[in-house]
């Protein structure tokens, strides 16, 4: 199984997830709320997170339902994501809205 990390801020938190694992998988491997999921589709905002490094070659590439809504939030532009949407497909580290 290949691993790859996940670093989370401000906590300083490093995690790893099997490649490809959804970031929904996360509290279920750590047994912590880190990223607050709420609707876990796409619908209600809470899990937004900043990419701080990865991109969309870590994450995937947002589908236009999350782009769309994105925008909704104010927060197009690329730097952002809905954590619920993304996959972990290699390193990256997210900062999560305090
Ligand atoms: S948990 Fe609702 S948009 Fe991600």
């Amino acid at each position: 199984m290949i691993l790859k990390k996940l670093t989370l801020q401000p906590q300083g938190l490093e995690v790893m997830l099997p490649a490809g694992s959804r970031l929904t998988d996360l509290e279920y491997e750590i047994q912590q709320r880190v990223i607050p999921f709420g609707c876990r589709s796409g619908a209600c905002g809470s899990c937004v997170v900043e990419v701080v490094e990865g991109g969309t070659a870590a994450l995937g590439e947002p589908d236009l339902d999350e782009l769309d809504f994105l925008e909704d939030l104010g927060k197009s532009g690329g730097n952002h994501r809905l954590a619920c949407q993304c996959r972990l497909l290699d390193s990256a580290t997210l900062r999560v809205a305090e």
